[in-house]
């Protein structure tokens, strides 16, 4: 009998909230709950779909396109923004359509329909809200549906939409295929960083992997409300696919906040805190936010990755220098139960983590 692994959404708690789409449709006053005056909604700048550095997978992985350059560039990326959009990723478009419609459907649907696979009290997984730990606290301007995708024992179809009736093939196919992106990017990273391939592949050998497929309804008063409180993932690596032409995505440069206007069917990738401690500081892990638009809902699937649950994060040894290790030495479980318990205080899981503040 194959047992139930840990996973760490396991690991979390959440309140259930009110539904925002609902709320977003009545003409009922926003409550107080989603007003953010303590959060700056307006970005400083708005990043052009260059800005972002665009790296291209091609370039890195087929012989006849190699480019050298484009390594140096993936690793610039990694260390300066801690985010980095992907061109000719291999994923078919119609792949990426798929996706994008099938989220679009399920939250068209009527929110009864949807209720049938919300979070039941006390768990993470399912059609709800996350990172809600008091009653008091701010709550986010959204809907996630939140799944565990691998290891497959971990899926609880309670939670999988079947309507539309493509939903759960759609994302089978393409958390696969995205996973298949993401073992690239580790051996690509290891040559960036100089490490042995595989030191890395053995740490994501049974890599967890989850979705959260975000709805964030319009709201009259967009700027006084948030999509996704500040925070940097506690994944090793985030693939985030916008599923709409409306943006949102503000990631933290420099102390500012950026607008990310992605290009067309590229996918974002962003360093998790995980992947910070294992490269000793290297790469970044970056706060980042979502806002809301006025008139239009957007619409977007993150997908996680993380080392299996035992294993214990260190940075590779290749990056230890005369310094030694940045951060203290902690199993991926203990870290997911520290960031979970977060309380939507940004980068403060990692924060905790660093023996020199
Ligand atoms: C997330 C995330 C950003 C977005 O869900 O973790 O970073 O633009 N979302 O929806």
């Amino acid at each position: 009998m194959s047992s139930k692994s840990t996973n760490p959404l396991e690991l979390g708690r959440s309140l259930s909230v009110p539904n925002v789409q609902e709320l977003a449709q009545s003409d009922d006053q926003i409550p107080e709950r989603y007003f953010r005056p303590e959060v700056d909604v307006a970005p400083l700048a708005s990043i052009d779909e260059d800005e972002l550095p665009v790296i291209d997978l091609m370039k890195l992985l087929n012989p006849e396109l190699i480019d050298k350059d484009e390594l140096f560039r993936l690793g610039s990326a990694c260390k300066e923004w801690g985010f980095f959009q992907l061109i000719n990723h291999g994923i078919p478009e119609e792949v990426i359509e798929k996706t994008k419609n099938d989220i679009k459907k399920f939250f068209k649907l009527p929110l009864k329909e949807k209720e049938a696979f919300k979070q039941i009290p006390g768990h993470i997984e399912g059609y709800g809200q996350i990172f809600v730990h008091s009653e008091e606290q701010k709550l986010d301007w959204a809907d996630v549906l939140t799944l565990n995708i691998q290891p497959s024992q971990n899926r609880d179809m309670r939670f999988w939409p079947s309507n539309p009736t493509t939903f759960r093939d759609t994302l089978d196919t393409y958390t696969l295929k995205i996973g298949k992106v993401v073992d690239c990017i580790y051996g690509l990273m290891a040559e960036d960083l100089g490490v042995d391939p595989q030191d890395m592949l053995n740490i994501f050998r049974d890599q967890l992997q989850s979705v959260r497929i975000n709805y964030y309804p319009p709201c009259k008063q967009a700027n006084k409300v948030l999509g996704l409180s500040p925070r940097s993932d506690g994944s090793a690596l985030t693939v985030l696919l916008q599923a709409n032409d409306v943006h949102g995505l503000q990631i933290k440069k420099n102390d500012k906040w950026l607008l990310v206007k992605p290009k067309p069917s590229a996918l974002i990738i962003n360093i998790g805190d995980i992947m910070e401690i294992m490269t000793n500081g290297k790469y970044k892990s970056i706060e980042h936010k979502a806002i809301i638009n006025m008139e239009d809902e957007r619409l977007s699937i993150a997908t996680f990755h993380f080392p299996s649950i035992d294993v214990l994060l260190r940075p590779f040894p290749e990056l230890v220098n005369s310094d030694g290790e940045l951060y203290k030495t902690i199993s991926a479980k203990e870290y997911a139960i520290e960031y979970f318990a977060g309380k939507l205080n940004g980068k403060n899981a990692l924060e905790s983590m660093k023996l020199r503040k």
